[in-house]
């Protein structure tokens, strides 16, 4: 029997983790099955006791339980209890447990695929939801010079902010004239086509900056706005398959080599 594993979401069908996991398996010759499963949205915990009824060991989680897995947990991680979010489940060791891999993700990709050095920089992170939450904890304790919240609800911005010592939260219009050597688009504007109200790219990038969209796989307005100011710009897949790679380290205690995975997945 393999043990078993899943990515929790509604909708699931797109999710490309099961791929991504079964080429870790494959790859640290472990006989693991990654399904998906799809929770009603009014019955995620129901989903997880029946998962867990089931033998399962560990789940994903994905849009929009982060937070209900969070709840669901009867302990967490330090880096979940910062993000207030739970995107990878262990159940297979008592009482439910739960990470949050999203933060590292990010931070994996940029400092060790793209070789983006955090440390010492300006960096702005755009958008104060969910997926700007997961984040913003990793990217504190990266040690960045300056770390500003930038939100269209501006309020949300200076609420998400003050509880990261160091950062700060405000509108796209207060940004005015600085400039940056990090922008992380963690807002969904690219999911309907849609770019935030953000100043001039030639103003906004510092010489050398880099232009991040946490989405994957879509040319979002974002990307674009960055490219034509010559500014290189990453989608989210290295975030992807990072974030993924250390839940199956949480799961399995070794960490798969990416690599392969995330340049396969960019062919796709
Ligand atoms: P997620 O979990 O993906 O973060 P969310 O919690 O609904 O989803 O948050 C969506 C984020 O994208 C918010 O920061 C939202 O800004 P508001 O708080 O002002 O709503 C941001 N967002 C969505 N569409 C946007 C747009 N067209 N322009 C700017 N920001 C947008």
């Amino acid at each position: 029997m393999p043990d078993r594993y899943a990515v929790i979401g509604n909708p699931v069908a797109h999710s490309k983790s099961p791929w991504i996991h079964a080429q870790f398996a494959r790859a640290c010759a472990l006989d693991i099955e990654y399904t998906r499963i799809e929770a009603p949205l009014d019955a995620f915990s129901a989903t997880v006791d029946a998962f867990r009824a089931a033998a399962g060991r560990g789940a994903n989680v994905t849009l929009p339980f982060k937070q209900e897995a969070f709840i669901y947990c009867a302990s967490v991680s330090e880096r979940a209890r910062e993000a207030r979010a739970v995107n990878t489940l262990v159940l297979d060791r008592g009482e439910p447990w739960g990470d949050n891999t999203d933060g590292v993700g990010l931070l994996r990709d940029l400092e060790s695929n793209l070789r983006f050095e955090l440390r010492g920089r300006r960096v702005l992170l755009m958008g104060a939801g969910g997926a700007a939450q997961a984040v913003l904890p990793a990217l504190c304790a990266a040690g960045p010079a300056r770390l500003i919240v930038a939100n269209r609800t501006s309020d949300k911005a200076r609420t998400l902010a003050a509880r990261f010592e160091g950062t700060t939260g405000c509108g796209y219009e207060d940004l005015g004239g600085d400039a940056f050597d990090l922008v992380v688009n963690a807002t969904s504007a690219g999911l309907v086509g849609e770019l935030p109200a953000l100043p001039s790219a030639q103003v906004l990038f510092a010489p050398g900056a880099f232009a991040y969209d946490m989405v994957y796989g879509r040319d979002t307005p974002f990307l674009s706005y960055a490219r034509a100011a010559g500014v290189r710009a990453s989608d989210g897949a290295g975030m992807l398959v990072e974030q993924a790679a250390e839940s199956f380290l949480v799961w399995r205690g070794v960490r798969p080599d990416t690599r392969a995975v995330l340049a396969a997945l960019r062919k796709g």
